[in-house]
């Protein structure tokens, strides 16, 4: 078969297309489903969303505790329509800042720009798909043309942004929020993206090259001659700050992937990197289908992130995974959240704060080398490292 793009031969069939439009969902605090979950989620992984449930609105949404929450997401889940939930918890405060895949991000602009993605089958011909111009994600369906359309989006976005030089993905991120609020009035009612932006809430994504939102700056770099870069290390220091000024900190893990590592990453960034020892994250919730028997880091377990001091050893209580496909373990929780007498709470709008944050990072950065200074012969003197050099 020739190589060209997806569909460009021909009209798609509509068939594949007839399923129901896929609309972000918004949870509503259902009673009855908190029902289920307190007296029907007794045993198994049914329990430990229960868990997830109680931990979250007992511990990490008690005003004392002034909890600061991260969310981090993997996983085809705007694809499949969770993004309501994001957009939910963002609003009521209930989520600080979100890792994400860009992936997640990406399709997230469909969804904002008012273009339809299906629900379908995981049953079809894939080459016959193909041929007709038809992506697929597991059962959700849509034309190819969305995906040209939004790429079209996102290359007029970085030509008027007029942003020409490195800039955390924070900054990235909220720009393309403000830019769709102002383009389609209403997005931030089915898009993450603007939603976060009008909420304060900083997205970042621990991959920028890898999603078409990534690729769309290698082409304004290479034919635009254009310097924008997505900085890493701004979004290193960025989220380091935020659980440095944290109170308390806590997150929720869906699926696991590199947002997993990038968050539970910011507590040793502060003591092995900036001697600054702020004790282990605090709360840890995760819904996960990765096993912890293949050694990876998504099915790790709280517990084996005590050794890294990326989690408080004294909390492991307070810490649960759930193994569950995150398209039913997240609804669900969303619901019982925003139901709970906690389900709302001031938002912190940490996007205005990252400069101000970082700076406090760097000062406490500058008395922890003053106090406790590394000599450089250390390393030298110590064997271990020696024999492997
Ligand atoms: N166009 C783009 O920008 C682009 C780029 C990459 C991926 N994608 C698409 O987006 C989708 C999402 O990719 P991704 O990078 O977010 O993550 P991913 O699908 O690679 O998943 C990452 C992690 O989440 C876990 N996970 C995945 N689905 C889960 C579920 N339903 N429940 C619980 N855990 C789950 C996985 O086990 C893995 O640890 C892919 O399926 C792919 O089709 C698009």
């Amino acid at each position: 078969m020739p190589h060209r793009s997806p569909g460009s031969s021909g009209s798609s069939r509509p068939q594949y297309l007839s399923g129901k439009p896929i609309r972000y969902y918004r949870p509503r605090g259902s009673a009855e489903i908190r029902h289920l979950i307190e007296e029907g989620f007794q045993a198994f992984n049914a329990a430990r969303i229960g868990e997830a449930c109680r931990i979250f609105t007992d511990k990490m949404l008690d005003p004392d505790h002034d909890t600061t929450i991260g969310l981090t997401v993997a996983g085809a889940l705007t694809p499949a329509g969770l993004g309501g939930c994001i957009v939910e918890l963002i609003n009521r405060g209930l989520v600080d800042f979100v890792i994400s895949t860009g992936a997640n991000l990406y399709h997230d602009l469909h969804y904002a720009l008012n273009f339809t993605l299906h629900r379908g089958s995981p049953f079809v011909n894939d080459v016959d798909l193909y041929e007709e111009g038809v992506i697929r994600i597991y059962d959700v369906l849509f034309p190819a043309k969305v995906l040209l359309e939004t790429d079209a989006y996102i290359r007029a976005f970085l030509e008027r942004s007029g942003m020409n030089g490195p800039v955390s993905s924070a900054e990235f991120h909220y720009a393309l929020g403000r830019d769709l609020l102002e383009r389609q009035p209403g997005c931030e009612e089915h898009s993450v993206v603007a939603a976060a932006a009008a909420a304060g809430a900083p997205i970042y994504t621990s991959s920028p090259g890898d999603s078409s939102i990534g690729m769309n700056i290698a082409y304004h770099e290479l034919m635009n001659d254009s310097r924008l870069m997505i900085d890493a290390n701004k979004d290193v220091n960025e989220v380091c700050a935020f659980i440095l000024a944290g109170k308390k900190n806590g997150c929720v893990i869906l699926g696991g992937g590199s947002p997993k590592n990038f968050y539970l990453q910011g507590q040793p960034t502060l003591w092995e990197v900036y001697g600054i020892p702020k004790g282990g994250n605090d709360y840890f919730i995760q819904f996960t289908t990765d096993q912890v028997v293949w050694g990876g880091l998504s099915g790790a377990t709280p517990s084996e992130a005590v050794s890294w001091g990326k989690v408080n050893p004294g909390v492991l209580p307070d810490t649960v995974v759930a193994y569950c496909d995150s398209t039913i373990a997240f609804p669900l929780f969303s619901e019982y959240v925003v139901g709970s007498e906690r389900g709302r709470r001031k938002r912190k709008e940490l996007v205005h704060q990252r400069d101000a944050l970082v700076a406090a990072l760097k000062e406490e950065a500058l008395v922890a080398r003053r106090e406790h200074p590394v000599p450089s012969e250390t390393l030298d003197t110590m064997p271990d490292l020696e024999r492997h050099r």
